[in-house]
């Protein structure tokens, strides 16, 4: 076998360590005992299985085999510590002046006003193809609320947000930090399902956001998870790439923010989940919940 490898193969070698240098990941290794074109064809195959930790563990072994029931809110067990005080975080990436941080928040506000106002709402053009709105769902008094992109079929069929495949291990994740889906609570930028998951339009955006704006405030949590770069780029009014700020802590509104990568990302790319367990290891320290070091399984 030839030990040269061809220029093809260096090229998506080298497209694949960008990818991965992109998710913080530098560190590789190759078994010397085998030959350096075989080495090459097994990294481009099985990196990821090298270096991905399995916290979330993959959804063959895991993912219960009957859909599972909507969570009713209940009335919040608190979670862990006072978090430390936090100190004004800069924002590590230019934005534009905020359109948010000049809408005041609602006095006497609550989540049912929010979703009484929202209503059987006809705002945007997302309207006309949706089956029901995906208002939020959990703990009011939520210390974590965690931000995704907009419903998807699942979504959008039981009014509940991630309730899909991107759903379940977002629940993994939870469960992971040691919390379940009703301590927490989980919205979307956009609350109707974008036609074939197409990413939401900026007008849709502009004309939902308010009342994610408004979900926020209201339950006052210590720290918001924007998971993926919709909810990032909405909330942070940055056009930044998330993975250039991806993981660290931010301000918004006043409360702590960190943005990770989106679940369904992490079905695409399992081994960025290393990285998403990295951040969300951060928000349990910030929350007082015990983080179990090498906690890898
Ligand atoms: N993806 C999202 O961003 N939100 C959901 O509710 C489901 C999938």
């Amino acid at each position: 076998m030839s030990d040269q490898i061809s220029e093809t193969l260096q090229k998506k070698i080298a497209d694949r360590l960008g990818f991965y240098e992109d998710l913080g990941i530098r560190t590789f290794y190759r078994d010397r005992g085998t030959p350096v074109a075989s080495v090459a064809q097994q990294q481009l195959e099985t990196v990821g299985v090298l270096i991905h930790s399995n916290v979330f563990p993959s959804e063959e072994r895991t993912l219960p085999k009957t859909a599972r029931k909507p969570e009713v809110p209940k009335p919040a067990p608190t979670i862990g510590q006072p978090a430390p005080r936090v100190s004004p975080l800069p924002l590590p990436v230019s934005t534009a002046p905020s359109l948010f941080e000049s809408i005041e928040k609602v006095a006497d506000d609550t989540l049912l006003k929010i979703r009484e106002d929202l209503g059987d709402c006809m705002r945007c053009k997302l309207h006309s193809t949706r089956n029901k709105i995906v208002f939020g769902d959990g703990n009011p008094k939520a210390e974590l609320v965690f931000v995704g992109e907009g419903p998807g079929a699942d979504e959008d069929a039981q009014g509940l947000p991630f309730v899909g495949r991107a759903g379940k291990l977002l629940t993994q994740m939870i469960e992971a930090m040691g919390l379940q889906r009703k301590d927490v609570y989980i919205c979307n930028v956009v609350k109707c399902r974008p036609p074939e998951n197409r990413q939401p339009e900026e007008d849709e955006v502009h004309t939902c956001s308010p009342f994610l704006l408004r979900q926020i405030d209201t339950i006052a949590p210590k720290v918001v998870v924007c998971l993926g770069a919709t909810a990032a780029k909405t909330l942070l009014q940055t056009n930044r790439g998330i993975s250039q700020f991806r993981g660290e802590w931010l301000e918004f509104r006043g409360r702590k923010l960190l943005a990770t990568y989106h679940p369904a990302y992490l079905l695409r790319n399992p081994p960025a989940k290393s990285e998403v367990w990295k951040d969300l290891q951060k928000v349990m320290a910030v929350l007082g919940l015990e983080v179990k070091k090498g906690k890898s399984a």
